[in-house]
């Protein structure tokens, strides 16, 4: 998995080694630069998450390189620390209002760097998790406006067509109209599916055992891997805290996933499916296949409606799936190292007790 990256800005080379080896030893990769116009050429090729940004600095200064990155909409969206020994309050002022997120006055503890590092990257992501939410929602409502409006006009074309198909006997018409009554039902599974997609939309809630929902997925889609010589292997963990689970919805989300993973092998192939706690109160499901994998491109694009690679797919799998756990208050991501299949994983909550 890609590192992330932060850029650290400062004339002083002295500054620039503590601030960066402290962030390496964090766990990010870094890069620097020594003054505002090479941070602001750093931050196209770098493509930082975060920039540490002095103000004082030879060619142009922290203020302006800053005020540079918040117009340009590529840019904006990263967050930057300002790091100043000035310390007055007007240098406060301005520097939040050029647009920096955070403040801090030179010389700054490195903890104290990393603390603020840390909680601007978790804000950042927990902003661009509402935005994806808030996207796949939009999205949602349009794909179902749609649909609603195709429903009956497809049923006229269709069934007008299968009307002209039985009173025409040349062959190339034929032929012509047999492929609009295919494409026809094409369309219309495309709209069940997105009605399939709105009733995915409520989970209710109750007690219940993730390991049962997981064997009982395996259960109903084991012949479909058998035929195409697909292993299940299950490694499952003893005594499974109880969860906030709706059986039924997360059993589709599971069943989607898996389908997935059998779509990717080409033929002959395993499926590993594990739960395992996780930390922080999650148990984590994992389903890992040794299929084609997806590519790094794709992998933004995987959770939206119709998003497919297949000739046949609906692109509603994942969106599905996503709603679901969702509503479980979980999270599902998804990898795809190259040349070593998917690993979808699914972290949910434990029932706290008490
Ligand atoms: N396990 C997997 N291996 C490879 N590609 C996958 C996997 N899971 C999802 N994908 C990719 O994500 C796309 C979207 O999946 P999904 O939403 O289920 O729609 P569909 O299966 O109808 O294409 C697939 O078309 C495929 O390109
Ligand atoms: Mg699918």
């Amino acid at each position: 998995m890609r590192k992330i990256r932060i850029l650290v800005v400062d004339d002083d080379e002295r500054n620039v080694v503590l601030l960066t080896s402290k962030l390496q030893s964090d766990g990010y990769e870094t890069d620097e630069a020594y003054d505002g116009l090479e941070a602001l050429k750093k931050v196209e090729s770098f493509n930082p998450d975060l920039i540490l940004m002095d103000v004082m600095m030879p060619k142009i200064d922290g203020y302006e390189a800053v005020r540079r990155l918040k117009t340009s909409e590529k840019t904006r969206y990263i967050p930057v620390i300002m790091l100043t020994a000035k310390g007055e309050i007007e240098d406060k002022v301005l520097g939040l209002d050029i647009g920096a997120e955070e403040y801090l006055c030179k010389p700054c503890s490195l903890v104290e760097v990393s603390a603020r590092v840390r909680s601007l990257l978790h804000m950042k992501e927990l902003q661009m998790k509402l935005v994806e939410m808030e996207k796949l929602a939009a999205l949602g409502h349009l794909v179902d406006g749609i649909a609603h409006e195709i429903r009956n006009p497809l049923m006229t074309i269709g069934g007008l067509a299968r009307r002209v198909k039985e009173k025409i006997d040349d062959e190339q018409l034929q032929r012509h109209i047999n492929f609009i009554i295919h494409e026809v039902e094409r369309l219309e599974n495309m709209v069940k599916r997105v009605d399939e997609y709105k009733k995915a939309q409520r989970s209710e809630l109750k007690k219940g055992n993730i390991n049962d929902v997981v064997t009982e997925s395996v259960g109903e889609i084991k012949c479909v891997a058998e035929a195409k010589n697909i292993d299940i292997k299950l490694s499952l963990m003893q005594d499974t805290p109880l969860m906030m689970i709706d059986k039924a919805t997360l059993k589709k989300a599971i069943l989607n996933i898996l389908q997935n993973s059998i779509d990717a092998v080409d033929k002959k192939g395993e499926i590993e499916i594990t739960t395992m706690p996780s930390g922080g109160g999650y148990i984590e499901l994992t389903i890992k296949d040794t299929g084609s994998g997806i590519k790094a491109e794709a992998l933004k694009d995987i959770f939206n409606p119709f998003y497919t690679s297949r000739m046949t797919g609906a692109g509603l799998g994942l969106t599905i799936a996503y709603k679901i756990i969702q509503d479980h208050r979980g999270d599902i991501t998804v990898e795809s190292p190259q040349g070593m299949g998917t690993i979808v994983s699914i972290k949910l909550p434990v029932l706290q007790e008490g």
